[in-house]
């Protein structure tokens, strides 16, 4: 079973995941062209890891 401070510490990392994944997210929403289409990719990766 997980210690109360390795929970923490994951659910730490979880958030970083989805928050990263809103901010490339939204930095793709504002960029043109090929830009855009490789913050999306940062985005969708960062998506994926939230979900792992
Ligand atoms: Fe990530």
């Amino acid at each position: 079973m997980l210690s109360e401070n390795v929970k923490r510490i994951i659910l730490e990392f979880q958030r970083n995941e989805i928050t990263e994944h809103i901010v490339y997210k939204k930095l793709a929403e504002k960029s043109k062209g090929k830009n855009a289409e490789i913050l999306k990719r940062i985005s969708d990766d960062e998506l994926r890891h939230y979900n792992r």
